[in-house]
């Protein structure tokens, strides 16, 4: 791993990806954190970009094998929130300072396009709000008019760039639907700004598949990159598989925070420029999660601002406990603070070629020493 040159020939820029992705010593990972920092300091400035996250319908006509929310889930509640609701929320998002709002659902079907669309429109016309869609694999038409009423980033998650274990997990609907690198390419061109990601550690996924997941990021030229661990829910195929822990193979990366905050780091170095979120799912397995995602390299955090009664029904993965969505924001500050940086004020579009004009915060954060491998 020394002198942490990213700069050589394809083999060894892998191998030491490889190495990154395997090493255990605190000391020789501590010049990882320490370059994707300089490089998250340079490129996207110190201010953390708040995007407020809706999860307006946990309906899914799906079946991912991995996800509580698949449609085989018949213990959950369906929910659909109204418009009057969202738009609730979209005013709360305003009113804590929040640049963005992502309305997040399942893939639900009988979500008439013309109903979000207004939606947008009508969060478009009282805010000056970025508004972000996360609500599956959709029609390329329902993308187009949702981007004409204003729509500006869309997050879809390709999970693994390992293509037999994405099948695996991700059960197609038609085989002639397109995927989803060809959706990502698809709302690319229709102006989006367009986020990927994986999870780490889902069962079946080598270290050197991270490594190609590194390589899809640079290649589908993302603008946001979200990573997070695997977690098992028990409601789940994949779940129940991962704790019978069969179909384990022998270079299996694991499903820790540690990895996570290693293909968080490699993601900045690899992106300089990208909007990288400390995810949801690497802060409810571990309570110094965001603080952690913000030290490896990451620039944004989503805070949760759907009512309490639905976020208990929106059941990706186990959760431990639910805060109200003040105490979440106030939560949220005091990570932003605790990693030594300030909230961002505007909607955080990804700059390309990175930010001058993102004033540095002078002061390092007291930290929390209780967020074990980073130091200070
Ligand atoms: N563990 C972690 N993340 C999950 N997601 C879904 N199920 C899980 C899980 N068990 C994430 C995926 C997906 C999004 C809806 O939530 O990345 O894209």
């Amino acid at each position: 791993m020394r002198g942490l040159d990213f700069s050589g020939r394809p083999r060894e820029r892998r191998r030491l990806i490889l190495d990154i992705l395997y090493e255990e010593d605190a000391a020789r990972l501590e010049n990882v954190w320490v370059l994707a920092d300089e490089v998250r300091r340079k490129y996207v400035g110190d201010r953390v970009h708040l995007r407020g996250l809706i999860e307006f319908s946990n309906r899914c006509v799906r079946g991912c094998t991995y996800c509580g929310l698949r449609s085989g889930n018949r213990l959950l509640t369906r929910y659909r929130m109204s418009r009057e609701e969202i738009l609730e929320c979209a005013d709360l998002a305003f009113s804590f300072g929040y640049g963005t709002v992502v309305l997040q659902s399942g893939e639900d079907d009988e979500l008439d396009p013309r109903w979000l669309g207004e939606i947008i429109d009508a969060i478009k016309q009282k805010h000056s709000l970025a508004v972000t869609l996360s609500v599956g694999e959709k029609p390329v038409e329902h993308l187009r008019l949702w981007r004409e009423k204003g729509a500006d980033r869309y997050l879809l998650k390709f999970e693994t760039s390992d293509p037999e274990l994405f099948k695996r997990i991700h059960p197609r609907r038609r085989p002639e639907d397109p995927g989803r690198l060809e959706l990502l390419a698809a709302l690319k061109d229709l102006g989006y700004e367009i986020g990927g990601g994986v999870m780490v550690g889902i069962p079946g996924q080598i270290y050197m598949s991270l490594y190609h997941d590194l390589e899809l990021f640079d290649d589908l030229d993302l603008d946001m990159i979200g990573i997070g661990p695997f977690i098992p829910n028990i409601r789940t195929p994949l779940g129940r598989e991962y704790y019978e822990s069969k179909t384990r193979p022998p270079d299996q990366a694991p499903n820790t925070d540690l990895v996570t905050h290693k293909m968080i780091a490699l993601a900045r170095i690899y992106r300089p420029d990208a909007n990288i979120p400390a995810t949801t799912a690497l802060a409810s397995v571990d309570p110094c999660g965001f603080e952690g995602g913000l030290k490896a390299g990451a620039n944004v955090i989503m805070p949760n601002i759907t009512p309490l009664a639905y976020r208990s029904l929106y059941q990706i993965y186990p959760h431990g406990f639910f805060q109200s969505r003040e105490e979440t924001h106030n939560r949220i500050m005091h990570a932003i603070a605790a990693a030594g940086r300030k909230p961002a004020v505007g909607r955080g579009d990804r700059r390309r070629g990175g930010v001058s004009g993102n004033a540095p915060v002078s002061q390092p954060g007291p930290g929390n020493a209780d967020c074990s491998h980073f130091r200070g």
